[in-house]
């Protein structure tokens, strides 16, 4: 096989810059998804766009299995407070997450790909609206995953937390489960100085909020990881009116397991125990938005052998996890494969965090997250054994 072309940095960074400049919203990627198309057709890729509506397919078929590359596209409704030259063009919206590079970085993969004879099909699947967790399962409900069958997949996230030059990479759950809950707790209103003739759902709220707190702390077996937070409290107009309703909604992050089992059943007993208590009525609307994301053990080796061999194997790190979530755990509860964590803050210096108006990569992350990519791609083809 013909050895992989350099990475043209120039270009990574200009088309990142690019991007940057124009960030879009989930499924509202039409700019991004059209500039992919163009540049995927220029290399001779099968393209199909419109896959999970705004989502773009790009194919290089041949005999052999196929693996699936996919980096998500969409932007944040932040504002950004960067001064650089590249900051967003778009008031409220910006590419706080690495979206931006991630397009970049599966593009140049894309370009490296074309002229090998792979053995084995090549599949870019340009994911929209990750943010909100509905992308990926759009793609798969379209079909990304077939036609030719997809065998594996692999993915990156550039990742503040860790400084460039390293990679974190690990078999098993490394990203969270998204689940999300809304308690409506219905009281009686009435007369602030008169509480005995109301039931009063603020303070039947605040028990229940306290109480979903114990979930984590008495009912979860302490070996595993959880969150639970409750993150809007809706209640009441005026301070002499007891109101008749509250509103709560918050998050539940696990990395599966029992209390992912349980949660739905715990938060409803619990909303609806502690509310029956007071005289009050609980409803619980409990809707799960992603799974946690799996790593496959052996594509995880693979992955992990690929990047010792790209920055050594002092740099690449086990053990990185988060209680963030990432859609996309769809693709790889559906085909094994690997996710990995690819350093992007500066060296010895502060990165914002993700989804800060402040963030930025170092975009030498780019130049290590197309090597890493391209070269796990070509790895796992040529690899029959694994
Ligand atoms: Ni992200």
């Amino acid at each position: 096989m013909k050895p992989l072309a350099p990475v043209d940095r120039a270009s990574l960074v200009a088309t990142r810059r690019d991007i940057h400049q124009h960030p879009e919203l989930g499924f509202e990627e039409t700019r991004t998804a059209n500039l992919i198309t163009d540049r995927l057709r220029g290399l001779n890729y099968h393209v199909t766009p419109g896959i999970g509506k705004t989502g773009v397919v790009g194919l290089k078929t041949n005999a052999g299995r196929c693996v699936l590359l996919r980096a998500d596209m969409d932007a944040l409704p932040v504002q950004e407070a960067n001064a650089v030259p590249y900051r967003s063009q778009q008031a409220g919206k910006m590419h706080a997450c690495g979206h931006d590079g991630h397009v970049a970085i599966g593009l140049e993969v894309a370009r490296r790909l074309a002229p090998l004879d792979l053995g084995g099909s090549v599949k870019f699947a340009f994911q929209p609206a990750e943010e909100v967790s509905d992308g990926a399962q759009a793609m798969i409900s379209d079909g990304v995953l077939e036609q030719p069958k997809v065998d594996a997949a692999f993915g990156i996230h550039l990742w503040n937390d860790l400084p460039v030059g390293t990679i974190g990479v690990m078999a098993g759950p490394v990203m969270a489960s998204v689940d999300q809950f809304e308690i409506e707790i219905l009281g009686r209103g009435g007369h602030a100085a008169a509480p005995h003739q109301t039931i009063d759902p603020v303070l039947v709220a605040a028990h229940v909020i306290t109480a979903l707190q114990s979930l984590v702390s008495r009912r979860r077996d302490p070996l595993s990881e959880a969150v639970v937070s409750v993150t809007e409290v809706h209640a009441g107009q005026a301070f002499n009116v007891i109101p008749d309703r509250a509103q709560l909604r918050g998050t539940v992050r696990t990395f599966g397991g029992s209390f992912f089992d349980d949660a739905p059943q715990l938060v409803k007993e619990t909303a609806q125990g502690v509310a029956a208590a007071f005289g009050a009525q609980a409803t619980v609307q409990y809707r799960r938005l992603s799974a946690p994301l799996i790593n496959n053990e052996k594509l995880s080796a693979l992955m992990r052998d690929v990047a010792a061999d790209l920055i050594g194997a002092e740099n690449v790190r086990q053990g990185v996890r988060t209680m963030g979530g990432e859609d996309m755990a769809f693709f790889l509860a559906s085909v094994p494969g690997c996710f990995a964590f690819v350093g992007s803050a500066p060296k010895g210096g502060r990165a914002s965090p993700h989804h800060s108006p402040t963030f930025d990569i170092d975009e030498e992350s780019l130049v290590i997250g197309a090597e890493l990519l391209s070269r796990v791609a070509v790895a796992y083809l040529r690899d029959d054994g694994r």
